[in-house]
């Protein structure tokens, strides 16, 4: 018996024609700049773990070269300069880093609290700079940076939310814009951890340094806790596919099942409502990591974007673990009438409207794997028979590159070629403020208004005939 929930091979592949209408548009894919005078000589700033990472990729990238490395404490900045192994200087104090006129440019992988003064400075001292996110701690310190960054259009500002980078991402946000999921009315996104089995937030502590130095996320006074760590890469995708940012968010969170001392919340539950009516449902807890998409393969994080004719499960890949975007279609919508003709029942696909079942997953299709008609035969059939063995689950298709790849260079191309990073200023501004807005909410049982954080963090205005 058929199964009838199943996509027949017809409209399979009437989608796969639908999906191979797409090519990634605007500017190309950055190519690969190898002269030695296209290199951008670079510093890096606070050389903890994900610093390390980061220096890991860069080894790969050839059109930056590290020359200086900073970290205050002297173990993690000798072990920057060995894993970049370009014997750069190395600093303790950043000040000094930025005074070096060898230095071009400064990637900064500090705790979140340093992020601004860091950046701040490196723009004051003529630098261009790449910040991981979330980029800014605190509403005056969004301020600040927007005038100080605008007064400098010549430096690259970038903000390390890599999902920008993605052609997964990129290709899911063009289906939307090309109606393929018809009108998007809300987005779910997850992070899902169980630090019962392993807590990445409470690493051992070396003799010569404090809990609070080590495992600064676990402190309101350092921290947006698992806001600013986690949600903050899945509010900028929501903002990205809805195109608009939110008008206000609602929530709840709480300190309930790590009782060590943290002052963050172990499980946050969020809303936020954008201008359409749009929802981002997001949530973040810490005592399990189940994940229910991609039939949960994969754990802990994810976003599902949901439209009125499909969906879209997606998620970023890791070291280990490829990207996945899975497309599933709605019901055929009824034809509305036309030319006289009356409308067709809603019932014209009985075995999704009616049974509750839920159709097949598609893969998305990235540019690769999309027909052109400009391939050799060769080429065509190939592409075919990847796109049937992803359909039949066989395979699935992978980017090329991690986007992390991609955004570090990217980042030393935009700075040769003056180009405006994907995560830009304003993109890493937004985040920030909706990170901050949304803690608000949770910490003041509260609805908070985005509009708030225009006031927020500027001097209170001088009360009308008040003297001196
Ligand atoms: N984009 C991503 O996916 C991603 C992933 C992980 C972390 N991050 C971000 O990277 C940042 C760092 O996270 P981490 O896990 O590496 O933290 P970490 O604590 O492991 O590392 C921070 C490092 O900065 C150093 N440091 C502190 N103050 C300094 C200063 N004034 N000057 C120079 N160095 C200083 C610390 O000694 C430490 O080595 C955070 O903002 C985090 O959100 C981003």
């Amino acid at each position: 018996m058929s199964e009838k929930q199943d996509l027949t091979r017809r409209e399979a592949s009437k989608l796969a024609a639908a999906a191979a209408t797409l090519s990634i548009t605007g500017a190309p894919f950055v190519s690969k700049v190898k002269a030695a005078n296209n290199t951008v000589q670079f510093g890096f700033i606070g050389v903890g773990s994900r610093g390390q990472y980061l220096l890991q990729h860069l080894k790969g990238i050839d059109n930056g070269a590290c020359v200086a490395v900073c970290d205050v404490y002297e173990p993690s900045m000798r072990k920057g300069a060995e894993i970049i192994g370009t014997k750069p200087k190395m600093f303790k104090d950043y000040r000094e880093l930025l005074a070096d006129k060898s230095v071009d440019a400064v990637l900064i992988a500090t705790p979140l609290y340093m992020h601004f003064p860091a950046t701040r400075d490196a723009l004051d001292a003529g630098k261009h700079v790449f910040c991981e996110k979330s980029l800014v701690f605190k509403p005056e310190e969004i301020h600040a940076l927007r005038a100080l960054s605008n007064s400098k259009p010549k430096q690259v500002l970038q903000v390390g939310l890599q999902r920008r980078y993605s052609k997964f991402y990129q290709t899911a946000k063009q289906m939307i814009d090309k109606g393929m999921l018809g009108t998007v009315t809300h987005i779910r996104g997850q992070w899902h951890r169980n630090t019962f089995a392993k807590d990445p937030w409470n690493k051992p502590l070396p003799k010569d340094r404090t809990d609070k130095e080590v495992n600064w996320r676990k402190y309101r006074e350092f921290s947006g806790g698992l806001t600013a760590e986690l949600a903050s890469h899945q509010i900028d995708v929501a903002d990205w596919m809805f195109g608009a940012q939110p008008e206000f968010v609602v929530g709840v969170g709480g300190t309930d099942y790590i009782k060590d001392g943290r002052d963050i919340f172990d499980n946050i539950q969020l809303i936020f409502k954008y201008p359409k009516g749009q929802k981002l449902h997001y949530t973040s807890i810490t005592t399990n990591r189940h994940c229910p998409l991609f039939n949960a393969e994969r754990t802990e994080f994810g976003e599902c974007i949901m439209g009125t004719q499909g969906t879209i499960h997606i998620t970023v890949g890791t070291d280990s673990e490829p990207a996945l975007g899975m497309w599933y279609t709605e019901p055929p919508l009824p034809k509305t009438e036309a030319a006289g003709k009356s409308a067709a029942p809603a019932t014209a696909s009985p075995s999704l409207a009616s049974t509750g079942k839920g159709g097949r997953a598609l893969p998305i299709l990235l540019e690769k794997d999309q027909v052109t008609n400009q391939e050799s035969f060769i080429e065509r059939e190939m592409k075919y028979a990847r796109r049937w063995l992803y359909q039949k689950g066989v395979m699935v298709p992978e980017e090329d590159r991690n986007p992390v790849d991609i955004e570090l260079e990217s980042f030393f191309n935009d700075i040769k070629t003056a180009g405006r990073p994907k995560a830009d200023l304003e993109v890493g501004l937004h985040d920030s403020a909706a990170v901050m807005l949304a803690n608000r909410c949770m910490y003041e049982e509260r609805k908070v208004l985005f509009s708030e954080i225009d006031n927020m963090g500027k001097p209170e205005p001088a009360k009308a005939g008040k003297k001196g």
